[in-house]
């Protein structure tokens, strides 16, 4: 070959690289070596042409990366904002991220899912965040970022979900004042999730107001004082209120009770005085926990009888006295009464009312004097009055003077499949498969795991989560929950263990929306979770020896593949390049250009380069139903395209 083609053919592949690879090869080839436990699928030099598993394109440009919980470790370097159309960032669980946020992330204009929920993250927000002007959705969750929250943020005003729970930020809640931005302009978030951080000062009376459009606020386990505001009255979209934790003061404002969507309002913990709040308006209430408060002394409500969708009602240490009002008990969906540490007394009644659900009834230290128990009651749930006049002349057989221990169950192998040995390090699944389990935590809080039944707790756990993989049609066979052990914080914490069908390993794609949905779940659920988080998945790339191997086989055919298809393309390049020198000296006025095949992009007589090897944006919308609110998962906003983009079809090679 004479050296002029060897010239061209060199130009031509650095070219191939920079304009029809787009300019994200080079960014993302700095991610992949800054990163480790990329996934296998990574080969070659061209994010968009080789299937990379987790990326999406749009005209040879990335505008997708999910890699939730894959065990990717390493830093986010800024090159990052050289991605510029990317517009889906999601790396949640990959504990092994770490570092800060690089400022340059505020360069990724096009961003409208931000989502780091779960990972080793540090150092603050970065201060211009707000200049993100499409985001939808922030999500820095079980991080541990510091600092405070900055104002700009309330300029993200396509915002649907402010997620900062669980980090270490400190300082007020940033509201807008003249100048400066705040959270009260998010009038569009329908999530404000800030619980478990530092944050001090008052909850400010400016933060709410009847244009916005929140479902949950949750501001529980900081340092907040001052009273609440009674501009969350004006809140109508309200569903769920979380105040626990702080050093609240005052009485709750009346108006709480024109809540009426709210079905979930925690404000134990607090220093709340003030009556017993009204709340009977909230006809959808069904989780009421007002624990250890300071309210005046009184007796229980009876107009709490007319919440007929209570399943949990706690009362722990709130002064109350008198009896308890039998109509109580009729409540047809309670299941949970916890009024320990009261000066309840008198008789308890709990008719034998058929249609009561009561699995718990904790009255510990109380003054009850009186308990006719029946079979019936028996059967049903537990009563626990120890601590109580009652106790002190019952029978040793009166069961309801101990507080009764809670069976741990932690899962070996089912016992139904004890014959089976799984070869190496592969786990027995419910359903006696060996296979390799995408494995976390589960954290949450219960209100009572001293009487909860284990096997009915896991069940409902179980259950749920496979309902929640089966709707979405994830290849999974089976999931084990075990029973909850108190962790760090006081939190209690399950081990759970997702186990694949029709494979022995899940693919890094589909683990990556497990990751996603195991944490939308307990959002969805928060009521039979008590109201929990994900937490540590434990990297999927640890302990399975085999399949690495197996994957980079499919890796390196495809990147033959890919790097036979580099090479054609370079003999057709080579082909219209000859072709346009050609033409070019047929046409001896037009500019010299040795570069003049770039322009292949804009030209209809030849292959389309740009585009052609990825997705177009229309199949994309196809499969992810137009990213539409019917893919959301949970209560609005959660997981909003990303999940449902996992279910795209792979990518093809092809010059079609
Ligand atoms: C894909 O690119 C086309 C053309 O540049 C553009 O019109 C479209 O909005 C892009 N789609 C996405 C999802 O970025
Ligand atoms: C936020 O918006 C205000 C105007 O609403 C503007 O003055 C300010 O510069 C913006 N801040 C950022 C960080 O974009
Ligand atoms: C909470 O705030 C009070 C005063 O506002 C302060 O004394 C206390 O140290 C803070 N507690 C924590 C855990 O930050
Ligand atoms: C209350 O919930 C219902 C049903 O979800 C919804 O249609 C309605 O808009 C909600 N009310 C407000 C004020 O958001
Ligand atoms: C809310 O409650 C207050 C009394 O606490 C009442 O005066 C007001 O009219 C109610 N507002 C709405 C919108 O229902
Ligand atoms: C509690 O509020 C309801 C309206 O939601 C009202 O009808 C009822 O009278 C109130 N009860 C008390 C004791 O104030
Ligand atoms: C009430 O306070 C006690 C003592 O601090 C604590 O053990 C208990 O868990 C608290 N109850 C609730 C419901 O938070
Ligand atoms: C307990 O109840 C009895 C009446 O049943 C009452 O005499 C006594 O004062 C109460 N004790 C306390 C500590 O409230
Ligand atoms: C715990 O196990 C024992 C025997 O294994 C059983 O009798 C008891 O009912 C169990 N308790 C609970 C709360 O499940
Ligand atoms: C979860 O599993 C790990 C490792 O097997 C164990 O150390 C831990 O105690 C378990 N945690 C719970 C809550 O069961
Ligand atoms: C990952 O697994 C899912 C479900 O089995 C499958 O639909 C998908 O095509 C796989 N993705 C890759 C890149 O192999």
């Amino acid at each position: 070959m004479c050296p002029k083609v060897l010239t061209f053919l060199l130009v031509a592949s650095i070219q191939i690289y920079t304009e029809a690879y787009g300019d994200d090869s080079t960014a993302m080839s700095t991610l992949k070596n800054e990163w480790e436990n990329t996934p296998s699928t990574w080969v070659g030099a061209d994010p968009c042409g080789g299937n990379w598993e987790g990326i999406l394109c749009n005209n040879s440009r990335v505008f997708s990366m999910t890699l939730a919980g894959v065990g990717l470790r390493g830093q986010l370097s800024g090159d990052i904002s050289s991605l510029s159309e990317l517009e889906f960032l999601d790396l949640s669980y990959n504990t092994g991220l770490e570092g800060s946020l690089p400022p340059s992330i505020v360069n990724l204009k096009k961003l409208r899912i931000l989502k780091l929920v779960g990972c080793g993250f540090t150092g603050p927000i970065p201060e211009s965040i707000g200049s993100l002007e499409l985001l939808e959705s922030l999500e820095l969750g079980s991080n541990r970022f510091t600092g405070t929250i900055p104002p700009s943020i309330g300029n993200l005003s396509k915002l649907l979900v402010l997620d900062l729970f669980n980090n270490l930020l400190e300082g007020s809640i940033p509201v807008s004042s003249g100048t400066t931005s705040g959270l009260d302009m998010l009038v569009k978030a329908q999530h404000f999730h800030l619980g478990r951080n530092r944050f001090s000062g008052t909850i400010p009376d400016e933060l709410f107001s009847s244009d916005m459009t929140p479902i949950h606020v949750l501001l529980h386990d900081n340092n907040l004082t001052g009273s609440i505001p009674s501009t969350l009255g004006l809140v109508q979209s309200l569903e769920a209120v979380r105040f626990e934790g702080n050093s609240l003061t005052g009485p709750v404002p009346s108006n709480l009770n024109n809540l009426t969507n709210v079905t979930m309002m925690i404000l134990s913990n607090n220093k709340l005085t003030g009556p017993v709040p009204n709340l009977t308006g909230m006809a959808y209430l069904n989780y009421l926990d007002l624990s250890n408060n300071s309210f005046d002394a009184s007796d229980l409500p009876s107009s709490f009888s007319n919440l007929k969708a209570l399943t949990t009602l706690m009362m722990e240490n709130t002064g109350l006295e008198g009896l308890v009002p039998p109509a109580l008990f009729d409540i047809p969906s309670l299941q949970t009464l916890i009024l320990r540490n009261n000066k309840l007394s008198g008789k308890l009644d709990i008719a034998s009312s058929s249609s009561s659900k009561l699995k718990v009834i904790d009255m510990q230290n109380n003054n009850i004097s009186f308990y006719p128990e029946t079979p019936e009651r028996r059967n049903k749930g537990i009563v626990i009055l120890v601590g109580n006049p009652v106790c002190e002349h019952a029978e040793p057989t009166a069961n309801y003077c101990t507080v009764p221990q809670a069976n741990s169950s932690d899962t070996g192998p089912p016992e139904k499949c004890v014959p089976l040995h799984c070869i190496s390090d592969q786990i027995l699944s419910p359903n006696c498969k060996c296979s390799y389990p995408f494995r976390g935590v589960l954290v949450f809080k219960r209100p009572c795991l001293e009487s909860i039944d284990s096997n009915s707790y896991e069940h409902l756990e179980e259950e749920s989560l496979m309902r929640s993989f089966k709707r979405h049609e994830l290849p999974v066979d089976s999931v084990v929950v075990s029973f909850p052990k108190e962790g760090l914080l006081g939190y209690l914490e399950s081990n759970v263990s997702v186990f694949p069908s029709g494979q022995n390993h899940f693919n890094t794609t589909t683990i990556s929306a497990i990751g996603s949905l195991l944490n939308l779940q307990t959002i969805e659920n928060p009521n039979i979770f008590g109201s929990s988080y994900f937490k540590d998945p434990y990297p999927y790339s640890a302990g399975k020896p085999t399949v690495p191997d197996k994957l980079s086989r499919t890796g390196s055919l495809i990147g033959a593949v890919a790097g036979g298809a580099s090479f054609l393309l370079l003999l057709l390049l080579a082909g219209v390049y000859a072709y346009r020198q050609k033409k070019r000296r047929e046409r001896p006025s037009e500019q010299e250009n040795h570069f003049a095949y770039l322009d292949l992009k804009n030209s209809d007589s030849v292959p389309r380069l740009k585009g052609a090897r990825c997705f177009s944006f229309d199949e994309i919308t196809k499969c992810t139903n137009n990213f539409s609110e019917a893919n959301h998962i949970g209560t609005g906003g959660y997981g909003m395209a990303s999940l449902s983009l996992f279910y795209c079809p792979a990518m093809v090679v092809s010059f079609a």
